[in-house]
């Protein structure tokens, strides 16, 4: 029986955990949960899975959990960073989902590092912020750092069991997103219901922005950067929009290994969770390649899709530029989805604030945090007051 924490129980990679969780009870326990403001969804799952320790976004949320969950109940609630890094911590807990979205799962995630849990690790934009600091408490503390987005799982497979000095090079795919074939002069007008409408995964809101602006696979290449500790000219993008190939590893004698399946999360989350074993998922579609016909490939557009010409900078740059990236995107990608920033304001935006960073190392976890806010305050005021009918 392995334990299992999960910060972010109530998104999309936490629901198909849960779903994992439940259908190899056998192997796996729920013992810790930390969600945002779902919390409908938080008692069903609560209700369902019994944990110890349950974490909210805010005290006045927890004062709701507890009124909702009754006086009878034992489930001891938290809220803040520091509830989600009491979940992250708790004693029982050997292996940690991070599926928060955005920076702020930094803080829990490397909670959890210090306290010498495995991680299954979703959340990319806290390698994408803190990647040094990250890898080095992973390796201190000897933990396994485990891929559950799809694209570095699928490397993470294709290259077990093989010595790292044949690989030449991995190669990302990318959907594409919706906005593959859009013209140019499109992208200013695109609306919130546009950008969310991904052709072949169903994710959270933020993520699926990221996927249209191909700042996904932005922020993908640095975490690939930091996960298997390659430089950027060893990290190729090609776009696949069948999303069949979740990624590839080219060996030096030119041998090309890839994983293929049905897009399902199911299947990395499962990965991660069970690691180094794998489990019957016969609940999903068997990938057909008759069925499917064609596979097709393609290299990305960089003057449609800039966000991913920006985090190929960012990593060059090195410092903490990534964290300057993130931290914009985030607000950018907010702003939009209110309806308070056009689509093609995202990269415009992130691109100044970038130009206008003072670069350098950081030395501390503070530093980061200080360039996080100094850029989330750029971008904020970048966007200004204007709302724009995009919605
Ligand atoms: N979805 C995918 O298929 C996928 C694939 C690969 C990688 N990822 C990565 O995995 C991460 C999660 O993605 P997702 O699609 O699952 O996101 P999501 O559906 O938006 O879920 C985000 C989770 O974070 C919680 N949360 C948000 N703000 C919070 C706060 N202030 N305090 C505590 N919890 C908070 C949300 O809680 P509430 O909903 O309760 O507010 C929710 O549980 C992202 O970094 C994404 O890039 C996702």
């Amino acid at each position: 029986m392995k334990s299992v924490a999960i910060l972010g129980s109530t998104g999309s990679v936490g629901v198909t955990t849960l779903d994992v969780v439940e259908r190899f009870s056998d192997r796996f326990r729920v013992v810790s949960m930390a969600a945002g403001n779902n919390l409908d969804l938080l008692v069903r799952q609560i209700e369902r899975h019994r944990p110890d320790l349950v974490s909210v976004a805010t005290a006045s949320l927890a004062a709701q959990l507890q009124q909702k969950l009754g006086s009878s109940s034992t489930v001891e609630i938290h809220h803040g960073s520091e509830g989600a890094a009491a979940v992250a911590t708790h004693p029982a807990a050997q292996i940690v989902v991070s599926a928060l979205v955005g920076a702020l799962g930094l803080g829990p995630t490397l909670a959890a590092i210090a306290a010498g849990k495995d991680i299954a690790f979703a959340n990319k934009e806290v390698l994408v912020v803190a990647g040094e600091v990250m890898t080095a408490a992973v390796r201190e503390r000897g933990v396994r750092l485990l891929p559950v987005d799809s694209e570095h799982n699928a490397i993470f497979q294709c290259l077990e069991g093989r010595g790292r000095s044949a690989l030449r090079r991995i190669i990302l795919t990318a959907s594409g997103g919706p906005f593959l074939r859009l013209p140019r002069d499109r992208f200013e007008s695109v609306t919130v219901a546009e950008a969310l409408n991904h052709p072949t995964w169903r994710m959270g809101n933020k993520i699926t922005i990221d996927s249209a602006t191909l700042m996904n696979k932005g922020l993908e290449v640095i975490e690939a950067r930091w996960l298997f500790d390659l430089p950027p000219e060893r990290i190729a993008v090609v776009i696949h929009p069948q999303s069949v190939v979740h990624s590839m590893v080219e060996m030096i004698d030119g041998s090309v290994i890839a994983e293929m399946a049905e897009p399902d999360m199911a299947i990395p989350v499962a990965y991660a969770l069970a690691f180094p074993d794998r489990l019957p998922l016969d609940h999903l579609k068997p990938l057909s390649l008759v069925e499917r016909g064609n596979l097709t490939f393609e290299e990305p557009d960089p003057t449609r899709f800039p966000c991913l010409r920006l985090a190929y900078e960012a990593l060059a740059a090195g410092g903490t530029m990534a964290a300057c990236l993130n931290a914009a995107n985030e607000e950018l990608v907010a702003a939009f989805l209110a309806g308070r920033a056009r689509f093609a304001d995202i990269p415009r935006h992130i691109e100044t604030v970038m130009t206008r960073h003072h670069n350098g190392r950081a030395r501390t976890l503070e530093d980061l945090y200080e360039v996080d806010g100094w850029a989330r305050a750029q971008a904020h005021a970048l966007i200004g007051p204007t709302a724009h009918a995009s919605i």
